[in-house]
Order: structure tokens, then C-alpha cells, then sequence
């Protein structure tokens, strides 16, 4: 899989999982991910370009190289209210999906959201087996009733509690809600990181006693510089360290964006996507192994994964 670019799946239809994650379930691997295959429209005053919602794509793989699409794990229903989260006419990103040991359930969290990006909320939705057929459950503000924008969900490998981290308060800070064991719902606990630093696209890895948090700027499609934060405990004390990237083009994120960070066979691997705004559907992918040298984070650019 050629790095940057667009990759096709077991049929030859290009993959459509984009602000995605891949990770293990019984032993097979997922890719959960927006399905932006339909036209390129613009939006509003900012004229904000955009495809309308499809769902969210669902690929299986043995070997993390050939994909298998298992079809739409959560679909956009046509039909529905254009004020449901599940209108075409809505935002529904950075889909992440988690298993819930208390319920057996399959729990996926997304960002929904206006296409106006006025509504800022966590959309759920729920099913039995990782591909779904996911059921929507609802559109949630976590406690303290904070935005929710760009997100994803991470588990603390330390003690298994899992949390929405969630990029709220227009972007300014990047919130750790921390979810039930359902994982349907939020406990109650909040942590702040971040303040004021404009960060989003979070993906999250723990490494030798510290957490890792790569984000991107905030420049909406167009690339920017990831930089990645550390701490010792997710309750507090994250600080921006530096940029990891290193190669071509390495202050832009080699012209992508974080969207997560999944490991194979004790190797971190960063996912990248590269947008396309004008033609989303063409944004292509990048998986980079992620090297660490004491403190410091390295994601090196490399033509393929
Ligand atoms: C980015 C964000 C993407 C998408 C895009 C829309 O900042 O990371 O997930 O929301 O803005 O412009």
C-alpha cells in the first residue's frame, strides 16, 4: 500500500473509511471509518465543502494489507428528520468503536454534528457484533455539557477505564470524558488538557509510563503541523512537546492529519488521512510505524505501509 495515496479494497473499489481507526476484535482486524463516496458539495457563508453523510464504513482484514468490505456498519437514513443525526445533511466523523466487557456490546462514538458544525455533539450508536448492523442510541453532550468536534476514544491500558477525548469549547481545549462501563454513557468524570492550545484530530498511545497524544492544528482540511503531548496520568499535567513528524514535508504531516494510533504485533502504527477537500472521496491514506527514543516520539515518513 503505496503511503499518501488512495487504497482499493479486495474488489478494487477504493477504501472509504476516512477519520478512521483499525483495531482487533476476536483475533480479525477492523477498519471503522467515514464513508465519504458521494459528491462534493459547498456550504453556508464560509462555503464549507463537504459530502453528504453515507455512514460508516466497516473493513476486515487477517493481514492488515487486503481489506474486506463488510458494508455500511451505521447508515445514513434518507428518510429521517433533517434534524436527526442521521440525515445526509448532517456531519457524522471520526467514527471509533469500542467493546463494552459488561454489556458484550459493540459501542461506536462519532462525532455529530450540523453542517454548520453548530450542533457539536457525540452520536452512539450500538451493536452485537463489531461490524454491525449498528443501532443509533442517541446524540449526547458529555458532562459539563461541553462541544464535542473532532474525537476519538481511547482506553487506559493501565486500568481499562475508557474515555471520549473530545476537542470542545470551540477547539480551545481538549476534553477527556471518561465513559461508563456500558461505555453508552459518561461517569461523570472530566479531565481538561490543553487549554487554550487549539488542538484536534486525537489519537492516543501509552509507552513506557507516559501517554502519548499526537493532534493536529486546527485549519479545517488543509494540513498543518501534529505535534504530540505527554503526562503520566490522564487526570492532569499534559504538555505539548514537539512535532513528531520527520521527512518530507514532515511540518505538514506530510499533507495529512492524525486520525489514530493502533498497534500490531507490539509496533505502533499513526493513521494519516490526506485530505482532499475539492474531491473527498479521492483523500487518500498513510500508516507510519512510530518509533520512541527515551521521551521522545518519532513517526518517520515511509512510501509504504
Ligand atoms: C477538520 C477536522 C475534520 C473535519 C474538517 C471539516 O478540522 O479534523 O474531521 O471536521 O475539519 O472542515
Amino acid at each position: 500500500m503505496k503511503n499518501g495515496q488512495c487504497w482499493l479494497d479486495d474488489k478494487g473499489n477504493l477504501i472509504q473509511a476516512h477519520g478512521g481507526m483499525i483495531t482487533q476484535f476476536n483475533g480479525k482486524w477492523y477498519w471503522f471509518g467515514e464513508n465519504k463516496d458521494a459528491d462534493n458539495v459547498r456550504v453556508g457563508e464560509k462555503q464549507l465543502a463537504r459530502v453528504d453523510v453515507v455512514g460508516v464504513s466497516c473493513y476486515t482484514s487477517d493481514d492488515l494489507h487486503t481489506w474486506h468490505y463488510e458494508g455500511l456498519a451505521l447508515s445514513a437514513d434518507k428518510n429521517a428528520d433533517p434534524s436527526s443525526p442521521l440525515h445526509p445533511g448532517r456531519v457524522m466523523e471520526r467514527p471509533k468503536v469500542i467493546y463494552s466487557q459488561k454489556t458484550g456490546k459493540y459501542v461506536m462514538w462519532f462525532h455529530a454534528d450540523s453542517a454548520d458544525y453548530t450542533f457539536a455533539h457525540a452520536g452512539c450508536a450500538v451493536a452485537d457484533k463489531p461490524e454491525g448492523p449498528y443501532e443509533f442510541v442517541g446524540a449526547f453532550l458529555p458532562p459539563e455539557r461541553r462541544d464535542v468536534r473532532d474525537m476519538t476514544l481511547y482506553t487506559d491500558p493501565q486500568d481499562g477505564r475508557a474515555y471520549l477525548i473530545h476537542s470542545g469549547d470551540w477547539n480551545k481545549t481538549l476534553y477527556f470524558s471518561e465513559l461508563s462501563e456500558e461505555r453508552t454513557s459518561f461517569t461523570g468524570v472530566v479531565y481538561a488538557h490543553l487549554p487554550n492550545q487549539e488542538r484536534e484530530a486525537p489519537a492516543m498511545y501509552y509507552h513506557d509510563g507516559l501517554y502519548y497524544c499526537v493532534t493536529s492544528g486546527c485549519t479545517g482540511w488543509a494540513a498543518n503541523s501534529a505535534l504530540y503531548s505527554t503526562t503520566r496520568r490522564l487526570s492532569s499535567g499534559m504538555k505539548l512537546i514537539d512535532d513528531p513528524c520527520e521527512g518530507p514535508d514532515a511540518r505538514n504531516t506530510f499533507h495529512g492529519q492524525s486520525t489514530y494510533i493502533f498497534e500490531a504485533d507490539g509496533q505502533p502504527y499513526l493513521m494519516i488521512d490526506h485530505w482532499k477537500p475539492q474531491d473527498l472521496r479521492h483523500s487518500g491514506y498513510s500508516i507510519l510505524p512510530i518509533e520512541f527514543d527515551g521521551d521522545r516520539m518519532t513517526v518517520r515518513w515511509a512510501d509504504e505501509f
